[in-house]
């Protein structure tokens, strides 16, 4: 069977789903992947003249939360591996001309940011591809370029615990999404990849025991009856 979590595979996956992704994860969430990034955001409260490293960054869909609150001392950093996101990202910078923002086409495991470089990190979505080998890789990453008292937020969709709403949930995840991806890509396949890893990535509780470490103090966080979860925290060292 092959390794879904190869970082190879979720390359190539992420660049065959560029050209739709904004539209099939806007529609496929109801409007509300829109609404879990601002609070994702919102949560570590960012201040202006800082950085900010938004990993996982696709094509840039948290900047405008990111740089609402930012002035012309302010940086974002926006790092993601696949070409074509990166690509799009690129364009996506246009909208943005008042502001510093620098995009790198690299793997987060081996990426060039120094050490001590971020003020914040945020991260939408980017948890469910992951393993937990690799979630403890990010864990280490992301603590080797915060500030000491830097603040993270990261969040992904997330399978709800209610009787009522899993069942639904499921449903849509294994049938309508793949359906959506053939409207708009040809290809349903690619879209039930993405059913695939929230089913096993579940929620951001294992992402939390796997950064409650001595260096972060952090917090489970769910939005919307748990459709989608994520966790906050601050380097404490
Ligand atoms: C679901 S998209 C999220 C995009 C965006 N942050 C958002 O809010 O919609 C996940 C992104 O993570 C990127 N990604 C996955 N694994 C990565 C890795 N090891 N290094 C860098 N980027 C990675 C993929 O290329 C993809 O663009």
């Amino acid at each position: 069977m092959k390794d879904i979590y190869e970082p190879k595979f979720v390359e190539k996956l992420f660049d065959k789903m560029s050209s739709s992704y904004s539209k099939v994860n806007y529609i496929t969430s109801f409007g509300f992947s829109e609404r879990w990034r601002r609070q994702c955001v919102e949560e570590i409260g960012i201040e202006k003249g800082k950085i900010v490293v938004d990993l996982m960054t696709g094509m840039g869909e948290c900047w405008k939360h990111i740089l609402k609150i930012s002035d012309k001392n302010s940086k974002l950093i926006g790092l993601d591996f696949s070409s074509e996101m990166i690509n799009r990202a690129e364009k996506n910078k246009r909208k943005f001309e008042k502001s510093i923002i620098e995009v790198l086409k690299e793997n987060v495991f081996q990426n060039s940011i120094e050490n001590g470089t971020a003020d914040y990190v945020i991260s939408g979505f980017g948890l469910k591809t992951f393993n937990d080998e690799q979630l403890g890789e990010l864990a280490n990453e992301i603590n080797r370029i915060l500030k000491p008292n830097g603040k993270f937020s990261l969040i992904d969709v997330s399978v709800p615990k209610s009787k009522i709403l899993k069942p639904f949930y499921m449903f849509y995840l294994k049938n309508v999404i793949p359906i959506l991806g053939k409207v708009f890509l040809g290809s349903p396949e690619t879209y039930k990849m993405l059913g695939i890893y929230t089913e096993e990535f579940g929620n951001s509780k294992n992402t939390h025991r796997i950064f409650n470490r001595p260096e972060f103090e952090v917090e489970y966080v769910e939005y919307f009856f748990g459709c989608a979860s994520g966790i906050k925290g601050q380097k404490i060292k």
